[in-house]
């Protein structure tokens, strides 16, 4: 909702006259607001940008938050800003994005179409369904990396529109996802020029607006929490009503509504109603009259309303904002006549307003909120069931229509799962999975027929893919073990999923005995072969594996029969590729089979590194085949790649985390070490920021560590490795890249242990003999244990390692010599 901008400056009204009624006690909340307001003006008016401030409303329901909203806005809209305002509504908290659409569909559908295409850039298709701006596109869309492109949205729109004033009422009902997005802009607020002004009902926000709470807690922004109006104030208030109330009557109107400027006058609205005259004698029956008029229950209203205008208020309740009288008037059954009184009756009564074809919208929240407490609960789930399908008649979005079909009693009924899992797809298409979860969960509940049981539980998981590890694995599992099955296809793709999940949590030999068991399980064909590929992409990954060799002639045994240029067949090769790279084999033959993978050195679509039927792991393996071959400039260029197609995807966690450290692997591998160091440090922070002790910390750590030893920082390498636990027994299943217990062995030695370096180097080398792997520069095993155990020599070091890395600066040399 915008407000024009309005050029009539010279106007400047005084705060409490603006809007339409006094505002008491509120002075110095309005002075601060005008403040802010004049600040923002000014300062951008003498070319400023970062001007942006936060102002604060809480307070209870009535106390007169969306009151001095209005008082902003139209001081705001006085002086010529852009306003922006929306406000969230209790029945549509589980509607995505609706708060945010709310606030900046209008402006954004305003804009000339070239301002509008500046103002989304290359964000359109990700953060444009979002908005309501364009159809999802139907690919499921990253949630993260919406939110990115909604905040690029958002500064470019506070640039363009600027300076801007946003108002956001009743927070508390706000939808997660909007939340997400306004937290985010709540912290970025002072870099633009921006005044953002939030109300709120303290007692009734969520526990999960955990980033917003920590936001008021942190104290460094204006905030106010009202609280009711003195007992001068409500004096003055009955007597604009009743010039001669006794004091005793105002103090017990005072007493009986502790000021609460709502309740007041409500309770005044009863004592006209009911004749009472405002004297000493009357002040036992005020206490009676406050409860009628506070409760405002289904005898409040049955008393106040005619049957027929009770329910389409009801109805109206249950839609609750936007409401449209023709689907209003159908869900409560009544004819369109009988519709068009009850509006009136309504409107009489100071319930609704707006035009009487609507859309209709509720004088103040409290009344939709005791009229929606109204309905009966068996009516209540009937009305919800009326009411998306009423929505759907009437054209409304099914993401609009699907939130009533939560809220009804499962009723096996197949038309409302087909709609739900229909709903589940469009939130996943605009980048709101949690609503895709609930549409989800409740179709189960119907519950579907039996053949799409397990169907609609792999929908389930995926919808948690990119957001809960756990519930996906738990839920996958629970597809792959539904009786019916799931479709061939399908099946594969389940088992593809769980096996990833269950790989990046760390569970590596779980992910490779899965693919095994269910490719042995899967009929010859492409799937069948996705899943083998994937076994020995996971089984390549592993700490410990007992038969090495013996996956290796699989694997050789696979890629000899695959001889085409599909896309299996080159995946199969890569990871042969890698493989022959471990086990120290010719070069040649492996430059070779990895020329066979790309298509003139380049990645063909179908291997992309966000567009390929395996993940990252697969065009991760091929870059590493590329640095422990010494073709450094091609994996350069293929990491280049990685962090670009990351970038533009929003992939920015876990994926750019390990595409900057192959980046630093290969740089080191180079002997560009201060530039491999700070790519490290990089990759750390990432692999930090997702959690402690991810295969992607290790990697980060012993890369940086052997970096450090090569710069001669020993002492530094060592304290890294210590504070990150850099030691045996390592990562408990994943295989740390290049070999932990390789370099554990060289920190050891360069702290002069030698005896505890040969020790771990000797174990080292039995280890990676027996699987198979001779490669001297993945494991340089070897040359450092020639080291340990060489004889004492006097050369004034007292270790003997006289050449040791760091000592005599020839880290660099060292470190290219031995990897
Ligand atoms: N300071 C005040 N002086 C006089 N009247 C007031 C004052 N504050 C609010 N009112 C009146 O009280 C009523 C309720 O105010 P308002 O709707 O702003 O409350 P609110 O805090 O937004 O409530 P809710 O949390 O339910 O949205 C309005 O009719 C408003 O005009
Ligand atoms: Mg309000």
């Amino acid at each position: 909702m915008t407000e024009n901008r309005s050029e009539e400056a010279g106007y400047r009204a005084g705060p409490t006259e603006s809007a339409k009624g006094r505002l008491y006690e509120r002075e110095a909340a309005i002075q601060t607001a005008q403040q802010a307001i004049d600040l923002l003006r000014v300062r951008y008016a003498a070319g400023g940008v970062q001007l942006g401030s936060l102002l604060l409303y809480s307070g209870k329901a009535g106390m007169g938050k969306t009151s001095m909203l209005q008082q902003i806005r139209a001081l705001a809209g006085s002086q010529g800003l852009t306003v922006l305002s929306g406000r969230a509504a209790e029945q549509r908290t589980n509607e995505p994005f609706y708060l945010l659409r709310q606030l900046l569909l209008g402006e954004l559908l305003a804009l000339p179409g070239d301002k509008l295409s500046e103002v989304l850039g290359p964000w359109r298709a990700v953060a444009g369904p979002a908005l309501g701006l364009v159809p999802p596109t139907g690919e499921d869309l990253d949630p993260q990396s919406v939110q990115q492109g909604l905040d690029v949205v958002m500064t470019q729109l506070a640039r363009f529109q600027a300076p801007l004033v946003m108002l956001v009422d009743d927070l508390q009902w706000a939808d997660p996802e909007s939340m997400v997005w306004l937290e985010s802009l709540a912290v970025r607020c002072p870099e633009l020029p921006l005044l953002l002004a939030i109300a709120w009902r303290p007692g009734e926000l969520p526990e999960g607006f955990r980033g917003f709470r920590s936001l008021v807690a942190n104290k460094s922004h204006q905030h106010l929490e009202f609280q009711g109006l003195t007992p001068q104030t409500v004096g003055k208030l009955v007597r604009a009503e009743f010039q001669d109330a006794e004091d005793s009557f105002t103090r017990q109107v005072w007493a009986v509504t502790d000021g609460n400027p709502f309740l007041v006058s409500g309770l005044l609205r009863k004592v006209r109603e009911s004749g009472i005259t405002p004297v000493h004698e009357n002040v036992p029956l005020l206490h009676d009259l406050a409860a009628d008029a506070q409760g405002m229950d289904s005898a409040y209203w049955m008393g106040k309303l005619t049957l027929t205008t009770l329910k389409f208020a009801q109805a109206a309740a249950m839609l609750g904002t936007e409401i449209l009288p023709r689907v209003a008037a159908r869900i409560a059954v009544i004819s369109p006549a009988a519709a068009t009184d009850a509006i009136a009756e309504l409107r009489r009564h100071q319930v609704l307003v707006g035009p009487a074809d609507g859309p209709l919208e509720f004088v103040h929240p409290l009344l939709a909120t005791s009229l929606y407490k109204s309905i009966r609960p068996a009516t209540c789930t009937a009305m919800h069931g009326k009411a998306a399908v009423e929505l759907e008649i009437a054209g409304r979005p099914l993401v609009e229509s699907s939130r009533h079909l939560l809220e009804t009693h499962p009723d096996n009924d197949l038309e409302v799962v087909a709609k739900l899992r229909r709903a589940a797809r469009e939130h996943l298409a605009v980048g709101a999975p949690a609503a895709a979860v609930r549409c989800l969960e409740r179709a189960l509940e119907e519950p579907p027929e039996d053949e799409f049981r397990a169907q609609v539980i792999y929908e389930l998981a995926c919808a948690t893919l990119l957001t809960d590890p756990v519930a996906t694995a738990n839920q996958m599992q629970l597809a792959l073990d539904t009786v019916p099955g799931l479709p061939a296809d399908l099946r594969v793709d389940a088992a593809f999923r769980l096996s990833e999940v269950l790989a990046h949590s760390g569970q590596v030999s779980e992910a490779t005995e899965l693919t095994q068991f269910e490719a042995e399980q899967t009929e010859p064909g492409p799937g069948r072969t996705r899943l083998q590929v994937a076994h020995f992409i996971w089984a390549a990954f592993q700490r410990d594996e007992a038969d090495g060799r013996g996956r290796s002639a699989r694997l050789a045994e696979l890629t000899a029969g695959l001889t085409g240029d599909d896309v299996n067949a080159r995946a199969a090769r890569a990871v042969q590729a890698w493989d022959l790279t471990l086990q120290g084999a010719n070069v040649t033959q492996v430059q070779a089979l990895l020329d066979s993978v790309l298509d003139q050195g380049r990645l063909p679509v179908e291997l992309g590194w966000t567009t390929n039927a395996w993940g990252l792991e697969l065009p991760g393996i091929i870059a590493l085949a590329h640095i422990y071959t010494d073709r450094l400039d091609r994996a350069e260029q293929l990491i280049d790649e990685a962090i670009w197609a990351f970038g533009v995807a929003g992939w920015e966690g876990g994926h750019l985390g390990i595409a900057i450290f192959l980046m630093g692997l290969a740089k080191f591998r180079r002997g560009a070490l201060a530039e491999a160091e700070v790519e490290l440090r990089n990759a750390l922070r990432i692999a930090r920021r997702l959690g402690s002790g991810l295969p992607l910390q290790w990697d980060a750590v012993g890369v940086l560590a052997d970096t450090l030893l090569a710069r001669g920082r020993t002492e530094e390498a060592w304290k890294l490795a210590a504070d990150y636990s850099f030691a045996p027994p390592y990562h408990p299943s994943a295989m740390v890249l290049p070999d932990a217990a390789t370099l554990y062995g060289k920190l050891l030695l360069a702290q002069q242990d030698r005896a505890a370096a040969a020790e771990v180097l000797q174990g080292v080398g039995s280890q990676l003999s027996a699987r198979g792997w001779h490669n001297p520069i993945w494991a340089p095993w070897a040359g450092h244990l020639a080291q340990a155990l060489r004889p004492r020599r006097r050369c004034g070091s007292p270790s003997g390692t006289c050449s040791g890395p760091g000592r005599t600066g020839s880290g660099r040399r060292s470190a290219a010599r031995c990897g």
